[in-house]
């Protein structure tokens, strides 16, 4: 009796347990059915009303010929293997023979734009609008937590606050400690070990260094220095390459770090499948150096020694809310500062050895504004900020170098809500565009500062006396971005590519590419920034040699 109740109750529970089953996946067909329906017509009915509301104009959408835009997928990383991914950017923009459009690849709809209006917008003037893209705040977050590169809204503002008195006039201008890191800079041009001379001597008796990457140097001398700056400790990479070692030190966090980052903001949403053993292990090595730097600051002031180098250290110390994040805004600031200005001192060599005429008009002006480096190493001050800022030529050179070759090439914002850009939209491209809630906005300053019908039919050439004329439109030449988010770094930047210049100017009168093609193709080695890539090793960028000034 009880057995035929159980069997009845048991068979009873199974239908019971089936039918919940069915219930549940009729529900999912259904709530699939209309997310789909969602997705495929009422989304797009409700933005082409709205568009139409506002006087959108549409906006053409690049073709693909494999599914979910794979073709894209692969050219882009034929380009960048090819070291042209800024060209390959530029002859899609030739090819849409538009400065706004929207692509379509692994299953996004975005836009990208060349469009001073549109950058302004984005940057400036629609700033509320727009936030950073998840991709690049979810992939920041662990390395850099609060610091002002990786986040938005409120944290932002209040990190930007942290950070502006880090940044005065007189902060920047101080260009004094640069001189050692330069000197140790020098011995690794002229020492193929410590100690150890490499240099050589021509037919007249005149002394060339070894064949040297300038890509290679330059950003140990940016992190030796921005680490004595920001954290009164140099993390003396130049040294221990002179020694030959090779260990897990903070400059080959940052080395691993680049390409790791970047395979990881290529896949997007499915960024944490990669690398995260390897990132921990970098994270470590970083927080170990700031760490350090920060225990020998509190030893200073317990042994009452003088602490003038920790100022940047003390400010930025009195304006976090912990330690922690006193760490990330300093890493932040290495991340954002060293690799980039080392990017543009080496595009300004890159140019001056294909453009002989720029070097030699160059160092005759460098010679007559500052000296010979006898001056710089007895008088110890014959570069200072107001020299460099005051030697026109020589910021003109800048300019036309991040014209030429924007360190940061493409940058994206998100749309936080249905909102307008204003141009690239109809038939002829000049009615505003509707730009939906969640959509991803692209923008090519490397694009936009080469457009011929901005920058004339030379646009392309390496010509700084285009500066002499000109003062380019408004938001025509944003190598820095614009608004409220415009690189707080600026100046900190350019005086250091300003001192690197002039003193190796001084020092060398002659300098002579080793990986010059006989073509005009640029090589860019892509990595979060663009560097200078070299026809032989894409890691040995600006490979020449230099001759030693008399
Ligand atoms: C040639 C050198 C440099 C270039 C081309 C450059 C370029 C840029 C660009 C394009 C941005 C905007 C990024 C965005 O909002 O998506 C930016 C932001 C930033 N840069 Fe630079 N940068 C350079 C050097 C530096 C230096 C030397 C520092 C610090 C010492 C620095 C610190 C920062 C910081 C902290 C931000 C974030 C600002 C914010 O979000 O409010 N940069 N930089």
């Amino acid at each position: 009796m009880f057995s035929e109740v159980f069997k009845h109750s048991a068979v009873l529970s199974l239908t019971a347990e089936r039918s919940r089953a069915e219930l549940l996946l009729g529900l999912g067909v259904v709530i699939f059915l209309i997310k789909l329906v969602d997705i495929l017509v009422v989304r797009p009915w409700r933005h082409w009303l709205k568009a139409l509301q506002l006087g959108c104009g549409s906006v053409p959408t690049e073709s693909r010929k494999w599914p979910l835009g794979l073709d894209i997928v692969r050219n882009g990383m034929l380009a960048d293997r090819d070291q042209r991914l800024p060209e390959y950017v530029t002859a899609r923009f030739a090819a849409m023979d538009r400065y706004t459009w929207r692509m379509k690849v692994l299953g996004s709809s975005n836009f990208i734009t060349a469009e001073p209006r549109n950058i302004q917008a984005i940057l400036a003037t629609q700033f509320d609008d727009f936030k950073l893209s998840d991709v690049r705040t979810t992939n920041l977050k662990l390395f850099l937590g609060r610091s002002i590169f990786a986040v938005d809204g409120p944290a932002w503002h209040s990190a930007r606050e942290v950070m502006r008195p880090l940044f005065t006039r007189e902060n920047v201008s101080n260009v004094c400690l640069l001189e050692s890191h330069f000197q140790t800079m020098m011995r690794c041009l002229l020492e193929s070990s410590e100690g150890v001379v490499s240099t050589s001597r021509d037919s007249h008796g005149r002394t060339w260094t070894a064949p040297v990457s300038l890509a290679v140097l330059l950003p140990r001398f940016t992190l030796d220095s921005a680490t004595e700056v920001f954290l009164g400790q140099s993390a003396h990479s130049l040294e221990s390459m002179l020694r030959g070692e090779k260990k897990e030190d903070l400059n080959w966090a940052l080395e691993q770090m680049v390409p790791l980052l970047r395979m990881r903001l290529t896949l997007r949403g499915l960024y944490w499948i990669y690398g995260n053993m390897e990132l921990r292990r970098i994270a470590e090595v970083m927080h170990k150096f700031t760490n350090d730097a920060m225990d020998k600051a509190d030893a200073t002031v317990r042994s009452g020694e003088n602490r003038a180098k920790y100022d940047f250290l003390d400010t930025l110390r009195a304006r976090c809310a912990d330690r922690d994040e006193v760490r990330e805004q300093v890493l932040g600031l290495l991340a954002a500062g060293t690799d980039t200005t080392a990017a543009l001192t080496g595009w300004v060599f890159y140019s001056l050895i294909r453009n002989p005429r720029v070097y030699t008009k160059l160092r005759d002006v460098v010679m007559q504004h500052f000296g010979t480096s006898a001056n710089a190493k007895n008088t110890g001050d014959s570069v200072t900020f107001e020299k460099l800022k005051n030697c026109t030529y020589l910021q003109h050179v800048l300019n036309e170098t991040l014209r030429r070759h924007s360190v940061v090439p493409l940058n994206s914002r998100c749309a936080k809500r249905d909102t307008t850009l204003p141009t690239g939209g109809g038939p002829d491209g000049t009615q505003p565009i509707f730009v939906p809630a969640g959509t991803e906005v692209n923008f090519s300053t490397h694009v936009l500062h080469r457009r011929r019908d901005l920058w004339g039919p030379g646009a392309d050439d390496f010509v700084p006396e285009r500066w002499e004329k000109r003062r380019p439109g408004v938001f025509h030449y944003v190598p820095f971005n614009g608004g409220p988010r415009i690189c707080i770094g600026q100046q900190f930047a350019l005086t250091e590519a300003g001192f690197v210049i002039v003193r190796m100017l001084q020092e060398f009168d002659a300098i002579e590419g080793l990986d010059l093609d006989n073509t005009s193709r640029d090589y860019s080695n892509f990595g979060i920034t663009c560097a200078p890539g070299s026809s032989i090793d894409r890691h040995e960028g600006v490979l020449c040699r230099l001759r030693l000034a008399k």
